[in-house]
């Protein structure tokens, strides 16, 4: 039988996609033990389990994953519960309210992160940019004061480290599960002052939302508040980091981005599918399924690799390129739920925040090309991603001729 490195391997940490491919065309469906889940890996299946209306595929398995950092959020939840609490969060983040009210807070904070570096004429774009600009916004938006943003980043690091402490360091188990008494000390004052003095920040949409006569409770509130920290902090940081990644090691490609600003959407669509922030999602089965001719029973844990899913040759032609004017692909439902690709899930909970995520890196990579338009790698760079559910660039040290304003 055909050897497939292990998920959990230094073989597979420093490149997967060799080993997705090995998943997709000898062993699609895999029980692995480490997880205790089984692995799914071709496109039809994953797209299956996340489009399922949860006849099979269920989100209860978040209770363990997300619970003891967050509390109880929007992902776990299922049924009509779930629509109701989707239904209450998702106008906030549509696309006219985006551009209303949010569009000033995403060019503002890019901005001010660019100035800090644009003279310098380099810059690790991971740890100056990417890792920074989407969890401002985020504390933007909710209208946290600008002298907490620093509070609020630390807990997004301590949040990020706790989902990726692989190695099971229990001080940094301990640290992440701190964040949620210390979120939520910090959170609930600033809810009920809210309730008290609606505004036109995040906050204040969340605190008056209500469908159907409900409402959120301030623990509600915080917990997806909470969840925003790694939801759409950590996944438009490593989307930013990847398409310039992407861009970096193809000229052409970056010279036509640099050249036409409205292929800024193929550039983040195509770096969606190629190399996608979520790598893996889980589901819980309600009953026993079949997958790619293996049986699943009910009850068990099913790890989707998306990062496989979306380079599945029956899907995507010559899918270990990275081609942002591919045809299979299409950069004007990328952000949509009839996305091609994966990397927001699909269905019921497919990604509320895609257009938020879309606004922040059209804007973020808009500036970054203008401050920096002869932008190349630093001397002796060498690429290198890392992570296991999440993946992105580590570093990524550009040089650039600094221009004036
Ligand atoms: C859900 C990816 C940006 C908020 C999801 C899911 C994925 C995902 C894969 C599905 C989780 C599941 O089905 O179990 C991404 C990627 C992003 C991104 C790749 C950036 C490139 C954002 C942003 C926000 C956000 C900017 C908000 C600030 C959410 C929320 C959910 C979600 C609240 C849960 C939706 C539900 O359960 O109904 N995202 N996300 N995401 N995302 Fe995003």
């Amino acid at each position: 039988a055909q050897h497939i490195p292990d998920i959990l391997s230094p073989e597979f940490a420093a490149d997967p996609y060799p080993v997705y491919r090995l998943m997709r065309e000898h062993r699609p469906l895999i029980w692995h033990e480490p997880t205790r889940s089984y692995l799914v890996s071709r496109y039809e299946d994953v797209e299956r389990a996340f489009k399922d209306k949860e006849s099979v595929f269920t989100t209860d398995n978040y209770d363990w994953q997300l619970e003891p950092v967050h509390g109880k959020t929007i992902v776990q939840l299922s049924g009509r519960e779930h629509a109701v609490r989707r239904a209450l969060v998702a106008p906030a983040f549509r696309g006219s309210d985006l551009r209303d009210k949010f569009l000033p807070a995403i060019e503002r904070n890019s901005r001010e992160l660019i100035d800090a570096f644009r003279h310098k004429g380099e810059a690790d774009l991971v740890d100056s940019f990417a890792t920074r600009f989407p969890v401002n916004v985020i504390a933007d938006m909710l209208g946290l004061h600008k002298a907490d943003h620093a509070r609020f980043h630390g807990w997004y690091t301590a949040v990020v480290a706790y989902f990726g402490n692989l190695a099971g360091d229990p001080e940094v188990a301990a640290a992440g599960e701190r964040t949620r008494v210390e979120f939520a000390d910090y959170m609930i004052p600033i809810i009920r002052e809210r309730r008290e003095n609606l505004g036109d920040d995040l906050l204040s949409t969340l605190c008056a939302a209500e469908v159907d006569g409900m409402r959120m409770s301030d623990e509600d509130i915080k917990a997806f508040c909470s969840l925003l920290l790694a939801a759409g902090g950590e996944t438009t940081d490593k989307a930013i980091a990847g398409l310039f990644a992407n861009l970096l090691a193809d000229p052409d490609q970056l010279a036509a981005v640099g050249e036409d600003r409205s292929l800024i959407d193929r550039a983040f669509a195509e770096t969606l599918r190629f190399t996608p922030p979520v790598h893996m999602i889980m589901r819980q089965t309600s009953a026993e399924v079949t997958v790619s001719g293996g049986t699943i029973p009910a009850g068990a844990t099913v790890t989707c690799l998306i990062g496989a899913a979306n380079r599945d040759a029956e899907r995507y032609r010559d899918p270990d390129r990275f081609d942002i004017f591919r045809d299979d692909l299409d950069a004007t439902t990328a952000f949509s739920a009839a996305a091609g690709h994966l990397a927001f899930a699909l269905g019921r909970h497919f990604c509320v925040g895609a257009l938020l995520a879309r606004a922040e890196v059209e804007t973020g990579v808009n500036q970054l090309l203008d401050a920096m338009p002869d932008l190349r790698p630093a001397d002796g760079f060498v690429p290198h991603e890392d992570g296991l559910f999440t993946r992105g660039p580590k570093y990524l040290p550009l040089r650039f001729t600094p221009v004036a304003d």
